[in-house]
């Protein structure tokens, strides 16, 4: 459960993020907008990268302002990067393995939990494969793999879609729909891909200028007339 109250980010004169409130509560949350409109912000306020000038972000209850980004990361709260950050040096298994290097794998074995996670993320035939081997669909679910070791309590997902084929992106949205069954964590997914956030997320914010343009079940969302003059050009 993720609830933002009043958060304001500002750069400058620019307010990225501008009094933004929401509850979300859905096992997979859809954040959209055009480009500009704030969600990367957003995301990096969530994961303390950036500080918010006012505004809580509570997490199951708890405000995350106050903790640091490695606080946050062990309290459950992961985010992967629009661009993939996965070490070229490394093996798939190691760039993965090595999240568990700052966080608890909980009552799981480390090597099971990164076993159970590459599963998971179609990545077992690549394991001992180097970052710079593996094509552009692996290196996103390096993204999501890193995510989901170590207990997540919540993902923040920033364009985990984008540049990838059909088929790869029913793969991607099989498994954002799976993973709450699989390791109990909440999902915010940001993408600029309506059709992948109308198949997996059952609610939905839009943010337009650092505002709240709308919020509530994402198929209501997408046929409100102000999100599809300002974001789906209609
Ligand atoms: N570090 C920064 N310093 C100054 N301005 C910034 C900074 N980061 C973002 N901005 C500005 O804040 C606004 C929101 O940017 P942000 O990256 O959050 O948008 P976005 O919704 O993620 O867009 P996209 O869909 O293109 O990824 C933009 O006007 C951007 O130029
Ligand atoms: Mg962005």
């Amino acid at each position: 459960m993720m609830r933002l109250v009043d958060v304001t980010v500002q750069f400058g004169g620019l307010k990225a993020v501008d009094a933004l409130s929401a509850d979300l509560d859905a096992p997979v949350c859809g954040l959209i907008g055009p480009n500009g409109a704030g969600k990367t912000t957003l995301v990096n306020a969530m994961s303390g990268l950036v500080a918010p000038r006012s505004g809580r972000i509570e997490v199951d209850g708890a405000d995350l302002v106050p903790l640091s980004p490695l606080q946050r990361v062990r309290r459950g709260l992961r985010r992967s990067f629009q661009t993939e950050q996965v070490v070229e040096d490394l093996t798939v298994w190691d760039n993965v393995r090595a999240v568990l290097d700052h966080v608890s794998a909980g009552p799981r074995d480390v090597a099971d939990d990164v076993a159970e996670v590459l599963q998971f993320t179609h990545l077992s035939p690549v394991a001992t494969q180097l970052g710079r081997e593996i094509d552009l669909f692996q290196r996103r679910m390096v993204e999501l793999a890193k995510a989901l070791v170590g207990r997540p309590r919540l993902l923040l997902l920033d364009e985990p879609g984008a540049g990838l084929d059909e088929r790869e992106s029913t793969l991607l949205r099989e498994a954002l729909l799976k993973v709450q069954a699989f390791r109990g964590a909440q999902v915010l997914l940001i993408d600029h891909d309506v059709d992948l956030i109308a198949a997996t997320c059952q609610q939905t914010l839009v943010m337009d200028f650092g505002r709240r343009l709308a919020l509530g079940p994402t198929d209501r969302v997408l046929a409100d007339a102000d999100v599809r003059r300002a974001y789906l050009g209609a």
